[in-house]
């Protein structure tokens, strides 16, 4: 089996790398295919996110990424398809999952004893739409006087993320589906959203729906978590919603997703670059291990992901072995190393 990996910048690198010998861990017979992106291919194919790179993830369907740091004013960036058309994104990542077509950003929130306090018992997943709303690249400066920028909502993208978190539900046993929106202010673009969101919910009399306004969702999230169960949202809440659902469980380095397509899947994590602990060896890969195991389900292999959470929250509930930002002293390497240890154990059924 091949896996793309996209080492990422920032502590990219460090928590790919764990990621990595966490699943090299299970003995599985996977090749790591390294795929340039960011300054690596600028250097190999002078563009940050090459055609070549694109043709290679393509390649290999699935792959695990580390972070890219994205410049403020700076992020966007021009990809010229073979036919000579061109296309314009707002940032790496988002060309990233725009090239391969990935629709869906499902990120889940589950509460570890002994770390997430009042949220012990969150259990939720956040469905992100990844290719439209305010992401879409549709802004432009008016001179020195204004910018615009288009929120976008299509029915195909809305209806889509939608079926998906409905289909979601129905595999793994989740009971409510809840949209989060703004239609009261916005009431033309996110009302399209919940109305495309309330024409699904019809084809699935079998699992409940709601709805709720994003700014009481927060509210919500905070105070009563055990609310909500599956979120379906656009993308800018949802992008807004994961980053506080990570650090309610206690540390956006907890926080594992994975950017969804029909052809292809990408696995990473939450959280950005992390420029401000990068290459001192302290970030919590806890976000890429759990992203990789996110992705071991996706292509089946289901007692090595189970294996990979069950020994990262086991070694994280423990407390003894716990990065800085949970209040620890260890290192990635030192809390990479114990989660592979109680891995061996898990797999040899100790
Ligand atoms: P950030 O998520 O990188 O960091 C926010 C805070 O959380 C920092 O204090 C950081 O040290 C901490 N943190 C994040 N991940 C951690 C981990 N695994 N372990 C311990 N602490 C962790 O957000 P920030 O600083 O706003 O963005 C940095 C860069 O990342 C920016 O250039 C941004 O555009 C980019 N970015 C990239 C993403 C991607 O590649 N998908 C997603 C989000 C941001
Ligand atoms: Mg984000």
């Amino acid at each position: 089996m091949k896996i793309g990996v996209l080492k990422g910048n920032g502590i990219g690198p460090e928590i790919t790398e764990a990621a990595l010998r966490v699943v090299d861990a299970c003995g599985l017979p996977i090749e790591w295919v390294n795929i340039p992106i960011a300054e690596e291919a600028i250097e190999k194919y002078g563009h940050p996110v090459p055609p070549e790179s694109i043709a290679m993830l393509k390649d290999v369907k699935i792959a695990i990424k580390g972070p890219i740091t994205v410049e403020k004013g700076k992020g966007r960036v021009t990809c010229i398809h073979d036919d000579g058309s061109e296309h314009v994104y707002p940032s790496f990542n988002n060309a990233i999952r725009r090239e391969l077509e990935l629709f869906v950003c499902p990120r889940p929130s589950r509460g570890i004893p002994g770390i997430s306090g009042t949220h012990e018992k969150m259990d939720l997943i956040i469905m992100r739409e990844l290719t439209e709303d305010v992401y879409s690249a549709i802004e432009h400066r008016i001179g020195d006087v204004a910018a615009e920028c288009v929120k976008l909502v299509t029915r195909t993208a809305a209806e889509r993320v939608a079926r998906y978190a409905f289909d979601y539900a129905r595999k793994y046993g989740r009971k409510k589906v809840t949209c989060v929106h703004k239609a009261n202010a916005i009431s033309i673009a996110d009302g399209f959203f919940l109305e495309c969101f309330n024409r699904v919910a019809a084809e699935y009399p079998d699992i409940e729906s709601n709805d709720l306004f994003v700014d009481a969702t927060t509210f919500y999230l905070v105070k009563k978590p055990e609310m909500f169960d599956v979120i379906v949202t656009t993308n800018q809440y949802g992008d807004i919603l994961s980053d506080l659902c990570a650090g309610l469980v206690g540390s956006l380095g907890l926080g594992p997703g994975a950017n969804i397509g029909f052809k292809g899947a990408v696995f990473e994590a939450c959280h950005g670059s992390a420029p401000d602990i990068a290459g001192m060896g302290i970030a919590n890969p806890t976000s890429l291990i759990l992203s990789a195991a996110l992705m071991l389900r996706h292509v089946g292999e289901e007692r090595a992901a189970e294996a990979i959470e069950t020994s990262t929250r086991a070694v994280l509930s423990e407390g003894k072995c716990l990065t800085r930002d949970l209040g620890g002293t260890a290192s990635t390497r030192e809390f990479t190393d114990a989660v592979i240890e109680r891995l061996r154990g898990t797999l040899a059924g100790v």
